[in-house]
């Protein structure tokens, strides 16, 4: 397949163009930026009317980055760029003739899509949550779907907490416990829906290839554990004490509103992607992170 990779600059979208390469796919990467010709990627420029010609698939992982403090200026790119670079790809879409147009998208969206929902097990089938996030999720996945009116399967990656060399989420919390400062967020007890990157991208490949694969597909491993779990695990692996827990005010005092989201638990399960039958690269906490350290 020719495969376009909206957000190909990114932490999830390298690992995507690598993994794609890696089974003969061709990649188009977008950036708002010029970029030159490298590892074996054309680059397109991501502009209010992108150049989508002669793709088979597109996968968008757009997305300014959530965790940071949220303003209201924040929030409208957060918007922007997930809702509105979703709404770009799909109105250039419909300006294509219906045989050019590609077969399906891979749009991002993520496990924020539920809401704080304690211990109860979440799967593809379970309620939009309350909150900011899910709002945003919600209208995210709302403006993927359009595309299917055109012709178009749609598939939508709710995406977990994702770890992997590189991604900020990972390289802080290693950083915080080589320093000797790491330990659970507030209590530990929430569960977190974590996943290897190279699973967000194996998964994202599979949902292109895949006919069967339609709809919400939660992008998380096998096996969720509460925060408490994930913090003894990394602590062991990087054979670092893990006794300083970051209380509900220091993240609340740091990160404003996202502090509070940092503590939301999210019980999510694979559903889809076990049922459809795709083979998870790190299924396991303990062999993922020690892999890592
Ligand atoms: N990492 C996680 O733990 C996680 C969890 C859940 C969901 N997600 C979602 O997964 C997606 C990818 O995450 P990531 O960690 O790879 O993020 P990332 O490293 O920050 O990359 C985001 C990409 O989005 C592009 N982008 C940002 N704003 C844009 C805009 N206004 N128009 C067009 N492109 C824009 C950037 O491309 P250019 O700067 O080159 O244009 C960049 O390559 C995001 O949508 C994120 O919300 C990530």
């Amino acid at each position: 397949m020719k495969i376009g990779v909206i957000g190909a600059s990114g932490f999830i979208g390298k690992a995507f163009c690598k993994q794609a390469q890696e089974n003969g796919h061709e990649v188009i990467g977008y950036s708002r930026s010029q970029k030159d010709a490298s590892d074996g990627i054309e680059w397109r420029v991501f502009d209010k009317s992108p150049n989508l010609d002669g793709l088979d698939a597109i996968v968008n992982y757009a997305g300014e980055s959530v965790a940071q403090r949220w303003t209201e200026a924040k929030k409208v790119q957060f918007h922007k760029s997930r809702v509105g670079v979703t709404e770009i790809i799909v109105n250039q879409i419909k300006e294509m003739p219906a045989d050019k147009r590609p077969k399906v998208l891979v749009n991002s969206s993520a496990v924020g899509y539920y809401g704080d929902c304690a211990d109860t097990k979440l799967d593809e089938g379970s309620p939009l949550g309350p909150g900011y996030l899910a709002e945003l999720c919600q209208k995210w996945e709302q403006a993927a779907y359009e595309a299917e009116a055109l012709g178009v399967r749609v598939a939508i990656g709710r995406i977990g907490i994702v770890i992997g060399e590189g991604g900020a989420a990972w390289e802080q919390m290693k950083t915080a416990f080589k320093l000797g400062a790491g330990g659970n967020l507030s209590t530990g007890k929430q569960w977190m829906p974590w996943v290897h990157v190279d699973d967000v991208a194996g998964a994202s490949l599979y949902a292109c290839e895949t006919e069967s694969i339609k709809g919400a597909v939660n992008f998380v491993s096998p096996e969720p554990c509460r925060n408490s779990e994930f913090t003894q695990v990394l602590a062991k692996s990087l054979n670092r004490p893990a006794f300083i827990p970051a209380p509900k005010f220091a993240l609340k005092l740091l990160f404003g509103e996202f502090g509070t989201h940092l503590l939301d638990s999210y019980r999510v399960y694979p559903a889809v992607l076990e049922r459809e039958g795709y083979n998870f690269q790190h299924p396991k906490l303990k062999e993922s992170l020690a892999k890592m350290a």
